[in-house]
């Protein structure tokens, strides 16, 4: 018996061929478009499905999960963060979950750390003003920014990605690695992370990187009074998901001076609309949550839930199983 199997998205290649080598397993039925999938076709995609192969960017709902019926055994997500899975409901249905850690870590560090550097180093602003005729001679205090040698780094969520990120700043000249977290995490020794409580993370960091998942316990962490206890110099950066951030609150910490800077890789929503007041701040670069892209690790993280995927159906093994 074939088993029905829906992906919402044209996906590498690596992981295309995987799913077409199974064509004897699987009636493959693609979204083939760069687009997301509209939210009726979805439904109608789903439905009778068993398996899903999604993206961050599809909120799989109850109403989603309705839509797919009984068959649905396994969903397999192209990302490491499946805040946009309904887990509960998921886990209540005895549906098993596949996703993508690991092969993304080193990817989503380098990203997080050029953010990092091209915030506090001001390059959008100084790429603009070479474009717009606005370099006009060297001047000694023109598009000054700040350094992380002998700066203090805080790193709220000490995970694989978190740790990662701090292992390559530290070489920077980074003089204190503070973290904060649920538990302290003996992997922290090996970049001599100090685990504070978050006020302390948050009055003695140049640098406050979010590097947490989103849970109910996250979301809007990132707030007015989160804000008002970062030094007046410090730089915000956030390579996580948007809703970790009240993006209203720091508008107003980086329009008021209350800190220095931000650099973001995910917002609320996503795309941020181009009139965004977020948009018309010198001292706010974002971007397109492009953590995870590179061609490399897009190909690996195809393959991986492509496999994810298929173990589900075999009901074997998944490489990359999410505990439920
Ligand atoms: C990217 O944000 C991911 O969750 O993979
Ligand atoms: C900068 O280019 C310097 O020479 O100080």
């Amino acid at each position: 018996q074939t088993m029905k199997v829906f992906v919402t998205r044209r996906i590498p290649q690596e992981g295309m061929k995987i799913l077409q080598k199974a064509a004897g397993m699987c009636n493959l039925s693609v979204w083939d478009s760069d687009e997301p999938v509209p939210r009726a076709e979805l439904l109608n995609g789903v439905a009778g499905a068993h398996g899903l192969l999604c993206l961050l960017s599809d909120k799989i709902d109850t109403e989603v999960l309705d839509a797919a019926g009984p068959n649905l055994k396994v969903i397999s997500t192209l990302s490491v963060g499946f805040d946009h899975l309904a887990i509960d409901e998921i886990k209540k249905r005895g549906i098993r979950v596949g996703y993508t850690p690991d092969v993304l870590t080193d990817a989503t560090a380098e990203l997080t750390v050029a953010l990092l550097l091209a915030t506090a180093r001001r390059l959008p602003e100084g790429v603009e003003e070479v474009k717009n005729g606005g370099w006009s001679t060297w001047k000694p205090l023109w598009l000054c920014g700040y350094g992380l040698s002998g700066s203090t780094v805080g790193v709220i969520g000490l995970g694989r990605i978190g740790l990662a990120i701090a292992r390559r700043l530290k070489p920077f000249g980074v003089k204190r690695l503070l973290y904060t977290g649920r538990q302290p995490k003996p992997q922290a020794q090996e970049v001599e992370g100090e685990y504070v409580p978050l006020d302390t993370l948050l009055s003695e960091s140049d640098f406050v990187v979010v590097s947490c998942s989103l849970t109910p316990e996250t979301q809007s962490l990132c707030d007015q009074t989160f804000f008002s206890k970062m030094k007046k110099t410090a730089i915000f950066i956030n390579s996580s998901r948007g809703a970790v951030v009240n993006q209203e609150d720091l508008f107003k910490a980086l329009g008021s001076g209350q800190i220095a800077a931000a650099g973001l890789d995910v917002t609320t929503p996503e795309p941020l609309p181009t009139d965004h007041p977020l948009l018309t701040l010198n001292n706010c670069v974002v971007l397109p949550h492009i953590g995870s892209a590179t061609y490399t690790t897009r190909g690996v993280m195809a393959e991986l839930s492509a496999n994810n995927l298929l173990a589900g159906l075999r009901d074997s093994e998944m490489p990359s199983e999410l505990k439920l």
